[in-house]
This record gives C-alpha cells, sequence and structure tokens, in this order.
C-alpha cells in the first residue's frame, strides 16, 4: 500500500511564460518569529502557506500568540512582546522544518516555562547538536536523545543565560539565527562569527523591527537591551523554488520565462552565479527594495550548459539549490564537480547519495565524494522511477529532469512538496511541465 505521493513527468516539454513562485520560507518563519515577539500588530503579505512555515505559525499559537490568516498570503500577528510568550499546553510538533526546530531552541531557551520540541521521522534524524552544544555554553538546559536529536525537552532558564562569543563551525544560518534569538534573553553581549557568509534574514529582519544587531565583518552581535517595534513585512518569492524553473527553462530548448517579484538577497543568488558561470542565461530586471529586501524580476532562456568546478565560497549562498543544480550539471557538457558541500549531507535526506542513486538510475555517471560530487554530463538522460526520500527538493529536482530525458521519470515519495511548495504541480505545468500527479491509499493531495 502506498502511502506517498508520486509524480511522473513525459518528456519533451519546454516551460514558456510568466510565473510568481510562493513566498521565501526562510523569511516566512521569520516574520512569524519576530512578529509574535513585537509590540503592536504586524501585517504579513506574502507569507508561505506551506507546511514549513505553518509549522512555525502553530507554534506560536499553541504559545498564546493570536494569529490572523494565513489567507492569500496574509497574517496579521498580534504581538506579544519579548516577554509575553505563555507556556505551551503541549509539545511543539515541527514536523518536517529544521528551521522551525533550530531556531524556536534558542528563542525559547531563555523563557520562564520549559518546551518539548518534535519533529517527523526526518527531522528527528538531524543534527541538533550543533545547537545545544553553544546553548549549553550560555547556560542553556536543552535536553536530546544520546544522538544529539529531537526531541528536545527545553528547560527555560529566564534571566540565566549569558552571551557567548561563538566561532562556527560550519556555515550555517540556522545554528547563527539561533544563538542570535538566545542572545536576545542573555545578560551582556551574545556574537556570532560565521566561516563563510550565510543568509543574513534574521539581521535584516531584527533591524526591520527596530532591534539593535551589530555587524562587523562575519561577526554579528546582539544583547537582550532593546525591544521588536510591530512592522510591515511584504515577503518576496523564495529563490529556492524560482531554482526549479532556473534550470528548468536552462536545459530546456525553446524556454522562455520570466519569474516575477523574487528575492535575490546576496547571500542567496549562488544558484544564479552557478547556473551563469555554467552558461546560462539569466536576466536579472527590475530590481528594487522591498522591505529591507532585494528583490527582482528574472528572465531566463534556454541556452546549452557546460560543466564546471562549482567555486567552493558559492555553497553556502546556495546550499538549498544543489538538488535541481545537479539536474543541470546532468544535462550540461562535460564535467562538474562539487566539494566543500558536506552539509548537503545532513539536510531533509542526504542530498549527495539520494541525488546520486536517482542520477545512476536515469543512466547519469554521477559519484559521490565525501563533500559534493563528480558528474559526466552530456550524455543521453534515461526514464526510470527514482524516490525523493521524503525530500521535497529531491522530489522538484528529479520532476524537473524529466522535461529533457529521453523517457517518462517516476518520482516515489513526493508528499513533502507541500512543506516548501504546495503550488510546484499547478504552477510547473502552466508552465509547461507535462506533469501527472497519483494519490498513495493514505494521502491525497493531487
Ligand atoms: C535556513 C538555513 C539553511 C537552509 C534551510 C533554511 C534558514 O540551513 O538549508 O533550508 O532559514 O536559516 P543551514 O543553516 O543548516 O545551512
Amino acid at each position: 500500500m502506498s502511502k506517498t505521493i508520486t509524480f511522473i513527468v513525459q518528456p519533451g516539454g519546454q516551460l514558456r511564460g510568466e510565473a510568481r513562485v510562493p513566498g521565501d520560507k526562510s523569511m516566512s518563519h521569520r516574520s512569524i518569529m519576530l512578529g509574535s515577539l513585537a509590540e503592536g500588530v504586524t501585517h504579513v503579505k506574502g507569507f508561505l502557506e506551506a507546511e514549513d512555515a505553518l509549522a512555525t505559525l502553530q507554534a506560536f499559537r499553541d504559545m498564546g500568540v493570536h494569529i490572523e490568516g494565513p489567507i492569500d498570503g496574509c497574517v496579521t500577528i498580534h504581538g506579544v512582546g519579548k516577554h509575553g510568550l505563555k507556556p505551551p499546553q503541549k509539545e511543539l510538533y515541527l514536523g518536517n522544518s529544521g528551521t522551525s526546530m533550530r531556531l524556536l531552541s534558542g528563542l525559547l531557551a531563555g523563557q520562564p516555562f520549559n518546551t518539548v520540541l518534535t519533529g517527523d521521522k526526518s527531522l528527528s534524524g538531524r543534527p541538533m547538536k550543533r545547537v545545544t552544544e553553544p546553548l549549553a555554553a550560555m547556560g542553556a538546559d536543552i535536553k536530546a536523545t544520546e544522538k544529539g536529536t529531537a526531541p528536545l525537552v527545553i528547560t527555560g532558564q529566564a534571566g540565566q543565560l549569558q552571551g557567548i562569543d561563538y566561532t562556527m563551525p560550519m556555515a550555517s544560518a540556522q545554528v547563527k539565527s539561533c544563538l542570535l534569538l538566545a542572545g536576545m534573553y542573555a545578560q551582556g553581549e551574545t556574537s556570532v562569527t560565521e566561516p563563510a557568509p550565510t543568509r543574513d534574514h534574521t539581521e535584516r529582519m531584527l533591524s526591520g523591527f527596530s532591534y539593535p544587531v551589530k555587524q562587523q565583518g562575519s561577526k554579528v552581535s546582539i544583547t537582550a537591551e532593546g525591544k521588536l517595534t510591530a512592522t510591515d513585512i511584504d515577503v518576496p518569492s523564495d529563490i529556492s523554488s524560482a531554482a526549479f524553473f532556473l534550470v528548468g527553462a536552462s536545459i530546456a530548448p525553446g524556454s522562455g520565462i520570466l519569474l516575477k517579484h523574487v528575492g535575490i538577497n546576496p547571500t542567496r543568488t549562488g544558484v544564479i552565479s552557478i547556473l551563469r558561470l555554467m552558461g546560462a542565461s539569466i536576466e536579472i530586471l527590475n530590481e528594487r527594495v522591498v522591505g529591507g529586501e532585494p528583490v527582482a524580476d528574472l528572465h531566463v532562456v534556454y541556452k546549452p550548459l557546460k560543466g564546471i568546478d562549482i567555486p567552493e565560497e558559492l555553497v553556502p549562498l546556495a546550499i538549498d539549490e544543489f538538488p535541481v543544480l545537479f539536474v543541470a550539471a546532468a544535462y550540461a557538457e562535460g564535467q562538474t564537480r562539487l566539494s566543500g558541500a558536506e552539509e548537503l549531507r545532513v539536510k531533509e535526506s542526504d542530498r549527495i547519495q539520494v541525488m546520486v542513486d536517482g542520477l545512476q538510475i536515469l543512466g547519469v555517471a554521477a559519484k559521490p565524494t565525501p563533500d559534493g560530487m563528480l558528474i559526466q554530463g552530456g550524455g543521453k538522460i534515461g526514464g526510470g522511477v527514482v524516490t525523493s526520500h521524503g525530500d521535497h527538493r529531491i522530489a522538484m529536482a528529479f520532476a524537473i529532469a524529466g522535461l529533457c530525458a529521453s523517457a517518462p521519470i517516476t518520482i516515489l515519495d513526493c508528499a513533502n512538496v507541500n512543506t516548501s511548495f504546495p503550488e510546484f504541480k499547478e504552477l510547473a505545468r502552466n508552465l509547461g511541465l507535462a506533469l501527472t500527479c497519483e494519490d498513495g491509499a493514505d494521502v491525497k493531495g493531487c
């Protein structure tokens, strides 16, 4: 008995037309967190109505915040102030969402109540020591499993946390954001230094809520001296969702698309840089700043790609886009080499192994390395049955691969596309992807 959703893609398509992909996931999470802790009413538009961001929204409702919506991407948050959260009556279930769990662990470490954070099977296997260890150094009391995974049992240490000066061993925006949120409740200054630039939405949004944050090179610092003042937030489209169509239009002859109102924060545009190095034709049009975040329309037309050595400094700036970038590499002429990307092994799935397995089934010469992949592109890409292992971005990446394959591709286990991009099927079909969907016995969603 199948418990999942299956995608089937017929080859021979091309992508044409205009689309606005849904709101940015990282910013949607943060809008709920900071709006809840603000004084006053925050209006959010462009909020991502997908399972991950909704898990964060529900968690704050469970902690007593009155939140209206979402209705057509609009959410109204009646902020309770920095010290206004209430103890939840039950554990906070965060589904598949690593961002919810890691950021909340910091925010809840210094509250005057206790919480338990749980998640689905994938989230319960993901490393949490990267947040629990530095939080413990601040005086937090968080118990995880022996392996350092969820559930996280947090005993709130109101007034007891101490600021730290922490250098992250990996480039992680979730760890940085977790510690900054804890730092809002700690004595003294909390500083985080990153080994390479990572997405800075937390810092930008804190400033948007008038909360002081200090940035000195790669170090960002915060103290408990400050309050959040409600503001209006306009969430742009998620470049991580746009990425599927950037690649689709680049690999399918005859394609030409315009993706509207996409967030192009420089800490997120690695996918554009990498595709351009591969020879893609991507124009950035109508650049503007919306609510402190750069936004643009992206015009992409088909152009044959070539394999490259991906510069390591671009890895954190494109960290969520590698599944679909591997598909671009499979269609590119010559070899693509990725290194310095061991973080891909601890995402919603092991994205190196799962993509290699699927690409090999389709006849692509893909070889895993401990921190990346070697792909010999340009050969024929066949059809076959692959599995996403419940990873939303793997499912969508293989759907895009189907555009130019020589036979249909069937992708198993696609229900989790709803965690980040529930409109994917409809939007992809509107642009020209011949995608059909089959419901499993227990899951409806096609
Ligand atoms: C995110 C940070 C990244 C990214 C994730 C969202 C965030 O994770 O992969 O999808 O919103 O801060 P890491 O911090 O683990 O790199």
